[in-house]
């Protein structure tokens, strides 16, 4: 039930330490990660793999793409991927070199359950990274890590997306522990920075109201920009996603770096662009690239609100909103920085005085094609 919540969306967004706790628990043990559902595949056949192609759709293949940048840092196999209903109609290239990862929060998704069964057809090992106990897609694949977020009402997902990129990252560094492509040392500081995350998230939450103020100052706009690059393109997809879908309102995001190659025609004055701003310590060859998108969208008269890191003072100057998330690994910042764009979305939609739980058209779990 909602207890004292406005609604489902905003208990669910408040529970995100939560979900980021739970889906961490027993799976790090004296600060090394082991994930037990994978015993059954067995540390030869990820030792043995090639490459992982991940199939998902929505906000789930948001997570996923977050989790490229993860898993091929840490354990050097290349990922792709892909969305489900894409993967599955034009013959992928699959063997038993390929291991396949989906994500689904409702693990009911009938083109990700496609894709996976195709994908096993072909000889590939599927593991599914899903929310719901029992659901088919785990049942259909050779192992489930499930992610322990807790029931999801509202149909706009929230922290279903923070516990998947949660155990996608656990299984990055199970993978790299495996397979021994991080040292001990290396291994451990990214496992202290995903243990820290749920407090980090908490810090973020509390920004909610401002967030909030903004959003009713702007509910009369009619189009929003998101801007992000490396892991923050698809927090920028997920913030355009779910003022679309909460808000109906337009929204795109842009990898940053294409700014030039086409969306700057669509800056004119006035139009909100929200920035996702790496971090300049951890991300140092990607932050002034980031403060010079600002500056060129800002010459022309974009409304920029920043999302950066405590402490970064680059963006002032050009910014006319920052709202800022706590210092973390360049890797954890996607799970704090989606949280204002989740309030952003969500406020709106109220302001707006729409239904956020339940917003037209859409359905929780997409079991047709
Ligand atoms: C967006 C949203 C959807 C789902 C997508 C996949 O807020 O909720 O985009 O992420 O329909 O659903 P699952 O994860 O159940 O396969």
């Amino acid at each position: 039930e909602k207890g004292g919540w406005s609604s489902f969306m905003a208990k669910e967004v408040a529970e995100q330490p939560d979900a980021v706790a739970n889906t961490i628990r027993g799976r790090i043990v004296d600060g090394v990660v082991s994930i037990p559902e994978l015993d059954q595949l067995g540390d030869d056949a990820l030792r043995s793999i090639r490459r992982i192609t991940v199939v998902a759709c929505g906000t789930a293949a948001y997570a996923g793409m977050v989790s490229k940048y993860a898993i091929e840092q840490w354990a050097r196999i290349p990922v792709e991927v892909e969305l489900s209903h894409e993967f599955r109609y034009r013959e992928p290239v699959i063997d038993d070199g390929t291991l396949v990862v989906s994500i689904s929060q409702s693990g009911e998704t009938m083109d990700t359950l496609m894709a996976v069964k195709y994908a096993r057809e072909q000889g590939a090992k599927a593991i599914s990274v899903c929310n719901t106990q029992g659901a088919t897609i785990p049942r259909e694949s050779d192992a489930a890590v499930y992610t322990h977020a807790g029931p999801e009402v509202a149909v706009a997902s929230t922290k279903a997306f923070v516990a998947q990129i949660t155990a996608l990252y656990l299984f990055g560094l199970h993978l790299a522990r495996v397979r021994g492509t991080l040292s001990e040392d290396e291994l451990a500081a990214q496992v202290a920075e995903l243990q820290a995350i749920p407090e980090k998230i908490t810090t973020v939450l509390e920004q909610g109201e401002r967030v909030g103020e903004l959003a009713h100052w702007m509910s009369d706009t009619r189009s929003v920009l998101f801007l992000g690059r490396h892991v923050g393109y698809p927090i920028a997809l997920e913030g355009a996603l779910k003022l679309k879908e909460l808000a109906y309102i337009h929204a795109e995001g842009f990898a940053a770096g294409e700014l030039k190659h086409g969306p700057i025609a669509l800056i004119e004055p006035g139009q909100p662009v929200f920035v996702v701003v790496p971090s300049p310590r951890g991300s140092a060859a990607l932050h002034p690239k980031v403060v010079s998108n600002i500056q060129e969208i800002r010459a022309r008269g974009a409304r920029v609100i920043a999302i950066a890191e405590a402490g970064d003072a680059a963006v002032l100057p050009f910014a006319d909103e920052v709202i800022r998330i706590p210092l973390a690994g360049p890797l954890f910042e996607p799970l704090l920085a989606v949280v204002p764009l989740q309030i952003f979305a969500m406020e709106l939609s109220q302001a707006k005085g729409l239904d956020v739980d339940q917003p037209r058209n859409l359905a929780k779990s997409v079991t047709v094609e």
